[in-house]
């Protein structure tokens, strides 16, 4: 670990974090879901925790071990994670949404398994829009340091500022994700952070690529940071 993941700089403040993927039930026993493994999101609670804060993890499924002196909130779908959120803000100086959370849930959940039709090839599955988890967030009134993510494929750096305005977040993490080896499921990541300063002027540091772990410690010293200097 980096040396600066021993400065307690979050000593006395309460860090809530997203993680995993969400998982949007279509009946009992079938589900839509993505690829994210947590990995980055635990990677970020367990720097938090070293830098000193009280963490609380909203997870959704994921195989991994609650990282030491983190407080975990198991959830499935978009709709649990929101609500879990929504209860965490009032008492959170920094929200971090690193959840890869389903942009859309089934229209409607079947009560029973449902069943294949004689002579139907095809099904059709209609989908409706999940509630913006950082972006409610960013809304809220009092509103903690709001950070997002942004996945992208191309015009990494574009659509990451894009996000960072239309959601009105105080900083944003961008990745790009196809890049071979590295971000959903890999154990390494790079990444661009982005933010506006107080004069309002674009913000920006790059992290080369290296282990989720000391990124984690790069991403969450940084936040800190920007924090303590919106509180001046
Ligand atoms: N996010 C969220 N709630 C959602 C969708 C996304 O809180 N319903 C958050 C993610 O946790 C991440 C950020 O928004 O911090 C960006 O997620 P991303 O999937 O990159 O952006 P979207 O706004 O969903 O746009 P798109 O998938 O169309 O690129
Ligand atoms: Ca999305």
């Amino acid at each position: 670990m980096p040396d600066h993941a021993t400065a307690l700089d979050a000593l006395g403040l309460t860090i809530t974090l997203t993680a995993g993927p969400t998982r949007e039930p279509l009946d009992p026993v079938r589900y839509l879901t993505n690829h994210s493994s947590g990995k980055m999101g635990y990677a970020l609670a367990t720097a938090a925790a070293r830098h000193g804060a009280r963490v609380r993890l909203i997870s959704g499924p994921v195989s991994l071990a609650t990282p030491a002196g983190v407080e975990r909130i198991d959830v499935e779908s978009a709709s649990e994670m929101l609500e879990a959120a929504r209860q965490a803000i009032a008492d959170s100086d920094i929200f971090i949404g690193c959840a890869a959370v389903a942009d859309y849930r089934a229209e409607q959940y079947n009560e029973h398994k449902i069943k294949k039709t004689p002579g139907d090839e095809t099904l059709v599955l209609r989908l409706v829009k999940n509630p913006d988890i950082v972006a409610t967030m960013a809304s809220a009134e009092p509103r903690p340091f709001v950070v997002g993510f942004a996945a992208e494929t191309r015009d990494v750096e574009a659509y990451a500022r894009d996000k960072l305005e239309r959601k009105n977040l105080d900083m944003i993490v961008a990745n790009d994700v196809s890049q071979s080896g590295l971000g959903f499921g890999a154990d390494e990541n790079a990444a661009v952070l982005l933010w506006r300063d107080a004069d309002n002027e674009p913000g920006r540091l790059e992290l080369p690529p290296q282990s989720k772990a000391t990124l984690a410690d790069a991403i969450i010293a940084t936040v800190v940071a920007r924090f303590h200097a919106t509180q001046r």
